[in-house]
């Protein structure tokens, strides 16, 4: 997918870094290669109060035999949290679970992923583990959507409130994302976990808009302006407890005492954080007097090759000079800095986009505009071409009629 062209160009030049080195990098964010590590690292996190989720690496499948292969593998998970006792959901990937899983394969991946996200949450369900769908690029995002309400409204799962969703506040959509949701919580009478995170692929996000020229791009362009949506969009699920039981993934000291501000006494929403990050923050968080909310830790599991993808991302993420756990750990950045308002930076930008970011069609300005591209993910934009092109095919067909008679 030219989406992922980013993650793809670095993840190309991993085979020729030292194996040790990539291999020293891994062994912080993973919990294991095998589902018996994660176990003994879950266990190790209820010890002392967290919960886990268990994220089986492996994404971006290209064909039927891996599909088969993480089934196998999700299988064995829900079963073996189950058998251990552990206090432990499981977050699946979709692109883990289709070789197509792009809009162009709409109705292909409905009839042929939807069947096997069901089987899995209905499996979850049985086993008392609570089952999360993680967000990936903002052009699977509808399809994820599609997906996730079609499983979500599947009889069999009736009375459930284990089936959750990632939702990613650096994208433009996310606000609105939040009505949609809480629409699908009232038609199926249930309560959705909602993991919000600012987002994982913002990197990538801005090239694939660039190299397909389209007209915006799908996320913000300044950091606050994704931390101002972040806090909007917790707040906007702190206030419909009825439908969402919000989840906040977090590494952000600020972000997570914006949080617990909005949040209030009730304390039906709780923290995570990624395995191999945020262990000290929360350490002290949780330590604070008052502070009786959950903290659940990603585990990520898996072999050397399923982890790159994600490595890049966490690598991206740390490296980023925009990200909170990168400006923490640079003793030349004032404190007031790094916790500034981000209500306050993004106002004082009149929330635009970055200046020095432009627009994917001007990429090349001044010498001349961008080739445009047509963003075909996006529904509105698709159903607007196709009723264009039909409108322009009567018209073609009539004129010709008329020319025949
Ligand atoms: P901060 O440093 O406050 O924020 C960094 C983030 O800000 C970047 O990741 C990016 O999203 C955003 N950002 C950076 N620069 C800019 C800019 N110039 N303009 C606009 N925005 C910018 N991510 C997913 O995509 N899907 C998932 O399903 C998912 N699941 C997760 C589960 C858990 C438990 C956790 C902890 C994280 C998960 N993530 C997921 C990753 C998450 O998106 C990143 O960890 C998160 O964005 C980092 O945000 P922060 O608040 O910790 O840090
Ligand atoms: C990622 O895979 C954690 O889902 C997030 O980067």
């Amino acid at each position: 997918m030219t989406g992922n062209l980013f993650h793809k160009a670095i993840i190309g030049t991993m085979p020729y870094l030292p194996r040790g080195l990539v291999w020293r990098f891994s062994r912080r964010y993973i919990a294991g290669t095998t589902l018996a590590d994660a176990y003994g690292a879950v266990q190790a996190l209820n010890d002392i109060g967290c919960t886990g989720t268990i994220d089986v690496l492996g994404e971006d499948i290209t064909n039927k035999e891996q599909v088969a292969a993480a089934l196998i593998l999700y299988r064995e998970a829900l079963d073996g949290i189950r058998d251990n006792g552990l206090d432990c959901g499981i977050s699946v990937k979709l692109s883990a679970l289709h070789p197509r899983f792009e809009f162009a394969q709409r109705e292909r991946v409905l009839r042929e992923l939807t069947p096997k996200l069901l089987e899995l949450a209905q499996l979850a369900r049985a086993n008392r583990i609570a089952l999360t769908v993680d967000t990936e690029e903002a052009d699977r995002l509808m399809l994820t959507l599609d997906v996730f309400a079609e499983v979500l409204a599947d009889a069999s799962l009736k009375g459930w409130d284990g089936l959750g969703l990632a939702l990613q506040a650096y994208q433009r959509r996310a606000f609105a994302v939040i009505d949609w949701l809480a629409e699908q919580a009232a038609r199926c009478g249930r309560r959705i976990p909602v993991r919000l995170v600012k987002g994982a692929y913002w990197d990538s996000e801005i090239k694939h808009a660039q190299v397909e020229g389209l007209d915006g791009y799908p996320v913000f362009t300044r950091k606050a302006n994704t931390d101002v949506s972040y806090i909007a969009c917790a707040r906007k699920l702190l206030a419909n407890r009825a439908a969402f039981y919000p989840q906040f993934a977090t590494h952000n000291a600020h972000t997570i005492a914006a949080v617990t501000e909005l949040a209030g006494d009730r304390l039906d929403y709780e923290f995570q954080r990624l395995h191999g990050m945020g262990r000290d923050l929360y350490g002290v968080v949780m330590q604070e007097p008052g502070f009786r909310h959950a903290c659940r830790v990603y585990a990520p599991v898996g072999s050397h090759e399923d982890l790159l993808p994600y490595l890049v991302r966490r690598l991206l993420e740390n490296g980023s000079n925009t990200s909170f756990v990168n400006k923490i750990a640079d003793e030349s950045i004032e404190i007031e800095d790094i916790v500034a308002d981000p209500l306050e930076t993004a106002a004082s930008h009149d929330y635009a986009a970055h200046d020095r970011i432009p627009a994917p069609n001007d990429i090349f300005q001044p010498e001349r505009i961008n080739s445009h591209g047509i963003n075909l993910p996006n529904r509105s934009v698709s159903k607007q071409l196709l009723e264009e092109l039909e409108a322009a095919s009567s018209k073609a067909i009539t004129a010709k009629g008329n020319r025949r008679r």
